[in-house]
């Protein structure tokens, strides 16, 4: 009988990935995969795939519930969503944004708002926007046991205050929250819309590993939203998106033909009658 043997990158296994794998891969220098899922049907299909990260992503605001930034979804809707999400993934790793403001309403409250996360989703960690000002917070979840990754450069929590969304150009800065955030017990580092040179000095700098959006290709992993990748949102996609299929205009092509089918009495056909 054939001897089983171990898979040997983290990236080859079939099993629930945990956060070892992570530092694992930064170590091996194998990029980590992260792509947002709000939903059972989209993140069965993402697991498959293998993507190592699911994140559920306050995001789902603007591409779920239509608001014009992340800031209305409340705390029991990310809930909702992220309990479809942990349980369609079998070997992605899944995450749950902390919607605003939780994590500054204070250590207790955060606390108190990431174990419901985590006991009533089946999701393995959570990710909240900040990195020196959010350290003490970073250190209460860690210490009860909840891993953590930091969001460090353009945070969409504070677009009202940037007035607008911005590219973040101060690498002191961004070295100081990163490296807070590390040492607060984060396992990760999101780090949204920095100049690609920005990044890769901070991701030399840190022993944990960064996942870029709109941060160039020398972070340890790339994060998307899955929505703008796969063509499905509206007329605004982000410079830094590639769409690697257009299934916003493939829905729409289907749904179209349906109605006219419909309507000529095409369909139902035979074959699809009983
Ligand atoms: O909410 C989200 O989708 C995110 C990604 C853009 C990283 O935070």
């Amino acid at each position: 009988m054939a001897k089983k043997t171990k898979p040997d990158t983290p990236a080859a296994s079939n099993r629930r990935l945990t956060i070892s794998a992570f530092a694992k891969m930064k170590k091996n220098g194998q990029k980590i995969t992260m792509l947002t899922a709000y939903d059972f049907t989209m993140a069965r299909l993402l697991d498959q795939s293998g993507v190592d990260i699911l994140l559920v992503g306050d995001s789902l605001a603007m591409v779920v519930q239509g608001h014009d930034n992340t800031l209305p979804v409340t705390l029991d809707e990310m809930i909702y969503h992220a309990e479809m999400v942990g349980r369609a993934a079998k070997r992605s790793f899944v995450v749950v944004d902390l919607p605003f403001p939780i994590n500054h309403q204070g250590v207790h409250q955060t606390v108190m708002a990431a174990g419901r996360i985590l006991k009533e989703t089946r999701c393995q960690a959570v990710k909240l926007e900040g990195g020196a000002d959010q350290a003490n917070v970073i250190a209460a979840l860690v210490t009860a046991g909840i891993p953590v990754v930091a969001h460090v450069g353009l945070r969409p929590q504070t677009v009202h205050a940037m007035g607008g969304y911005k590219i973040q150009r101060d690498l002191e800065e961004l070295v100081i929250d990163a490296k807070a955030a590390q040492d607060a017990g984060a396992f990760a580092v999101v780090v949204e819309c920095v100049p690609a040179a920005m990044s890769k000095a901070l991701t030399e700098q840190l022993a944990i590993p960064t996942i870029g959006i709109g941060a160039g290709p020398d972070c340890d992993g790339q994060v998307l939203v899955c929505n703008d990748m796969l063509g499905i949102n509206g007329d605004y996609v982000p410079s830094f998106v590639k769409a690697y299929a257009d299934l916003g205009n493939t829905i729409e092509a289907a749904a179209k033909q349906w109605c006219e089918e419909v309507r000529k009495v095409e369909f139902p056909d035979a074959d699809h009658s009983f």
